[in-house]
């Protein structure tokens, strides 16, 4: 019975794409639209967890607490804290690998280049990038040899048509030693923003992986709940 299978259960979501700022205007982000991470807290809920969900996608979910986020390391410290107090962490967000090593706090002009003399140069600007914490990571090694919390990964996989996408997604549960691994194909129209999903769901202790869709992203995150549900 699913409804209630998750009472008293501390869970953590992660949800959307971050924004990293290059001034008071601008931003680097993705398409994420955080659709999946909302409805993977609302299924939650619903089955009876308490839910903290950090997202960067505005929402008013009902018995979700929701902590609003917008840059990689905003979303770092927000999923860190709450993970501390977690039996379970998804991180369905898509983090930003990189942000602008450097905020300009004032807006880049045009012509962005002031020289000593006066003169402006109409030359483009390069942005510099530094990487960004992996927060899945940061949650592995945390977690240490304690089984505790649950730690579930996405991965946004983009095909190669020659059915690699699975033995990539495997390699990378491997190496990112989280417990599952929701694999869903990106695309131009595929998932990013869609009402659907199509996902397989892997994990690392083995067994069969699980395959759902197209099917509503409801319908998705029921399924990843009854697999972290044979985890708890
Ligand atoms: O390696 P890749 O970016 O494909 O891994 C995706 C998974 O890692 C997702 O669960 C995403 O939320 C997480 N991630 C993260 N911190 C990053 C990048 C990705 O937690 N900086």
């Amino acid at each position: 019975e699913r409804r209630g299978d998750l009472t008293g259960r501390r869970v953590v979501v992660s949800a959307g794409g971050t924004r990293e700022p290059l001034d008071p205007v601008r931003y680097l982000g993705n398409r994420s639209s955080g659709k999946q991470g909302h409805a993977l807290a609302v299924a939650a809920a619903e089955r009876g967890a308490r839910v903290t969900l950090v997202t960067s996608a505005a929402a008013d979910l009902p018995g979700v607490e929701v902590v609003p986020v917008e840059t990689a390391l905003q979303m770092r410290g927000a999923v860190l804290a709450a993970a501390a107090e977690g039996d379970v962490v998804v991180m369905a967000a898509a983090v930003a690998d990189f942000r602008p090593a450097t905020y300009a706090p004032a807006k880049i002009k045009k012509t962005h280049a002031t020289h000593v003399d006066g003169t402006d140069d109409d030359s483009a600007p390069t942005i510099t990038l530094v990487r960004n914490p992996d927060i899945l990571a940061e949650l592995v090694q945390t977690r240490g040899a304690s089984d505790s919390p649950v730690i579930v990964g996405f991965a946004a996989e983009t095909g190669d048509d020659d059915g690699s996408v699975l033995d990539h997604a495997r390699a990378k549960l491997e190496r990112k030693g989280c417990d599952v691994l929701v694999v869903n194909e990106v695309g131009e129209d595929k998932t990013f923003g869609a009402d659907d999903n199509t996902v397989t769901i892997l994990r690392r202790s083995g067994g069969q992986s699980v395959e759902v869709g197209p099917a509503t992203k409801a319908v998705v995150s029921d399924a990843v709940w009854d697999v972290v549900a044979t985890l708890l």
